[in-house]
Parts: C-alpha cells; structure tokens; sequence
C-alpha cells in the first residue's frame, strides 16, 4: 500500500506547522553556498503545499523566517527576502488557481517595503480563496507574538477591559493566530529537537514530529509519513486512556 493510501482521511490533522530546517547544510553537503539551499527550499514547499492541498487540509503553518534570522549574514537575509519576493511573484497565480489563502504573522513592520507591500499584495489577491489557508510566520517569533499580545491586552485594560474578563480562551485573540485553531501536528526536519521561539502558546498539545531529512529533501512522501505517524499516536490532553475508551 503506498504511503497515501495508508492515510485514513476521517482523522486529518486541521492544522499543520512545520519548521523548514536545514536548507544551509543541504547545500553545504553538497558544497554550495546556503543561498542554494534556500532556492532549493522553495521546491520542497511547494510540494507540502500542493500534497496539503489535496489532503484537504485546512490550516498550513510554515516558519520561513524567525525574529533570530535577522541576526544572519546581511547577504543571507538579503537573498532571503530576495526569495520570499520572487516566490510571491511566480506563486501568486498557483495560488489563486488552488484556492489558496495566504496570511503571515509576524513582525512585518520590521520587513523592507518591497518585501511587505508584496507580501501584503498577496495577502489581499487571495483573500477570497475558500481552500487551504497557508500561514507564513515571516520575522515572527512567540517571545514577540505574546509580548505584543499582553501590550494590546495592556491597552485594553487602560481603556476599561476587566482584567478579571481575561482567560485563556480569551487571550488568543490577543495573539497573532487569531481565529486560527491551534496545529495538531508540528514537523521540523533537519534533526534538531527544538521549537526555536515558533508558536509557543499555540503548541501546548501539539504533537511533535521530527525528522532527521533536510527541507530540500522533504517532499509529499514525507508529509504522508508525518501525518500516518501522528494518526497512530492516542492524544490524551491529560486524561487516561480507559476514559478515552469510554467514550
Ligand atoms: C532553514 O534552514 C531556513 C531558515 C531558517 C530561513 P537553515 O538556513 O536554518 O539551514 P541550516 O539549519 O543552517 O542547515
Ligand atoms: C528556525 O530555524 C527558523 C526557521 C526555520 C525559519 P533556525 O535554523 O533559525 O533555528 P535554530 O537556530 O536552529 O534554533
Ligand atoms: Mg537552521
């Protein structure tokens, strides 16, 4: 049976996030300059996006850019963003014709103008688009995203909000995911076991899937293969597994 088949539809995650990691050492192995492994990185999430389409997925969260890699090279994060423009100028199209709905979240107001306005362009061509909703998280960070979220909430209270009114279920819509459900199942590859500062609030019951596969190398296939090893994993949220059973 392939990998596809061995998917049960019934029990899809709704949401996706995934850490695209590795693309500097891919193109290291390969003795190429880590911009190279950037372009290639691109392809692999163009197929994630593509096999996600068809999964029917509904919510695809991918990190393309953390508040840390501004730390990077000038050069890198140059040819970084030189990336992100390029891909929304060949992707725009495949995404409207896919049904595809893509926002960020994010510190945009740190990106350079041409990057943002393109970006935003997107962001409103594809607004109406009622298939996946693909989420890029482009100078984002947690840290950021909840510090922001108590700044608004701070606000708030100076303009009357009861700090008794606040609970958790209430707090998300401080956060930059607002309205968005929280990612089921979370894939980073390239083998480090980490969550480097990406949905922290978000991923309190995510179950985590790791991979020692560099994102040039990860295709449909290993998505398929994230997704069968998350549908064989019982998610208690703290409860036994006999109450499971009772239900
Ligand atoms: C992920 O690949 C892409 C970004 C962080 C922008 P890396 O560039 O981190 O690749 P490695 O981890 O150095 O191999
Ligand atoms: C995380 O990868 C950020 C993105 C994939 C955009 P990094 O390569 O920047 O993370 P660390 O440095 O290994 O934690
Ligand atoms: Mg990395």
């Amino acid at each position: 049976m392939s990998l596809s088949e061995q998917i049960n539809k019934n029990s899809l995650p709704e949401h996706i996030a995934i850490i695209m990691d590795g693309n500097g050492r891919w193109a290291r192995q390969r003795g190429k300059d880590r911009i190279f492994g950037h372009h290639q990185g691109v392809k692999a999430l163009r197929e994630v996006i593509e096999a996600s389409a068809e999964l029917q997925i509904g919510y695809l969260t991918v990190y393309a850019f953390s508040t840390e890699n501004w730390g990077r090279p000038d050069e890198e994060v140059s040819a970084l963003m030189g990336i992100m423009v390029e891909s929304l100028n060949n992707e725009t199209s495949t995404l409207l014709k896919n049904n595809i709905k893509l926002s960020a979240i994010g510190d945009t107001d740190r990106l350079a103008t041409d990057v943002r306005d393109r970006l935003m362009e997107t962001i409103n061509l594809t607004s109406e688009a009622t298939g996946l909703n693909l989420i890029v998280a482009m100078s984002y960070s947690s840290r950021w995203e909840i510090t922001e979220a108590a700044k608004k909430m701070a606000y708030d209270i100076n303009s009357g909000l009861d700090p008794e009114s606040i609970t958790e279920f209430n707090f998300c819509n401080y956060l930059a995911t607002a309205g968005i459900p929280d990612p089921e199942l979370m894939i980073r590859t390239s083998g480090e076991l980490r969550i480097s500062n990406f949905l922290l609030w978000q991923m309190a019951y995510t179950e985590l899937y790791f991979t020692d596969t560099l994102w040039p190398d990860f295709g449909k296939q290993e998505l398929y293969k994230a997704i069968i090893d998350f549908q064989k994993r019982e998610r208690r949220f703290g409860k036994t597994s006999e109450q499971l059973l009772d239900k």
